[in-house]
């Protein structure tokens, strides 16, 4: 059955109302639209758990540190809705920016620590604006469980510690990344890649496979690894690497050495586009 679509908050706040009073449980899936594959894993997670389930789709510009970044993100509400109807969601929730930004925000989440390395590092007030509309999200759909990608290790740990800084009453699952077969992860951005770099993309995994497999072994130097992995990625000229780094998995801060479970995580460009990826690695 195609999705409810719902583009005002009082609109979506009477209809989970309803849901809540008739004691069903609410689910949750924010995303920026361009729906592939991993998005419908999290709506088949979301689907097999909760009672009823909303979709957003808002393209946030608060999230975005270039212009043209953000004017290049696919926008395909058609297809988005399409998608929503084959996943079993029952509303999509697609904002225009008046009602999501009225005016500009004077209230904004800062993030401290957990924002320091990996993506924080490089794209700076992202997670300010991640943590900033996902916060509004969860009071806007009142929901009981929200899911996310573990492609986004960062954004995951950002969103965990806003969840428990400000007591917001939610459960927050992390869905386990979906890759081509060829281990590149899915991403709306891989829509922009040309044939070649298309080719050359999925090096950043089998970049951070070699770290996960030196670490199974038994390898606990950091500097190590990381330079084991980061060479993969300076072999494949088709890429300039970002950051290649293993940090701990809770608040993403670096580690000195391996003795318990870390994420690699790292950060490519093929010719315009930014892809991101990370392997969660356990020691022997
Ligand atoms: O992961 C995304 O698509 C976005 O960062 C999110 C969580 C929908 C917030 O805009």
């Amino acid at each position: 059955m195609a999705p409810e679509v719902i583009t005002t908050i009082p609109q979506l706040r009477d209809r989970v109302r309803r849901a809540r009073l008739a004691e069903r449980r609410v689910g949750f899936v924010p995303t920026m639209g361009a729906l592939h594959a991993g998005h419908r894993r999290l709506m088949d997670v979301a689907r097999g758990e909760c009672d009823v389930l909303i979709v957003s789709v808002f393209v946030n510009p608060l999230q975005f540190d270039r212009p043209d970044d953000l004017e290049q993100y696919p926008r395909t509400l058609e297809n988005d809705v399409d998608v929503c109807a084959a996943g079993g969601v029952d509303m999509v929730f697609a904002p225009s920016m008046s009602e999501m930004y009225p005016s500009d925000p004077v209230c904004v989440i800062e993030v401290g620590r957990v924002a320091d390395h990996l993506c924080g590092r490089f794209r700076p007030g992202h997670f300010r604006g991640v943590a900033t509309v996902v916060l509004k999200l969860m009071e806007i759909t009142q929901a009981d469980r929200a899911y996310f990608g573990e492609k986004d290790a960062q954004q995951l740990a950002v969103v965990r510690r806003l969840v428990e800084d400000f007591n917001v009453p939610i459960a927050i699952v992390g869905v386990p990344t979906v890759r081509e077969p060829d281990g590149l992860a899915l991403s709306s951005r891989n829509q922009r890649l040309s044939a070649d770099e298309r080719r050359a993309a999925p090096v950043l995994y089998r970049a951070l496979k070699v770290a996960e497999q030196l670490i199974r072994s038994g390898d606990g130097d950091v500097a190590q690894v990381e330079a084991a992995a980061r060479q993969v990625i300076e072999d494949e000229h088709a890429v300039r690497l970002e950051y290649l780094q293993i940090v701990e998995p809770r608040e993403v801060q670096p580690v000195d050495r391996i003795d318990g479970p870390v994420i690699a995580a790292g950060a490519i460009w093929v010719g315009s586009t930014r892809l991101i990826d990370n392997v969660i690695c356990v020691p022997r």
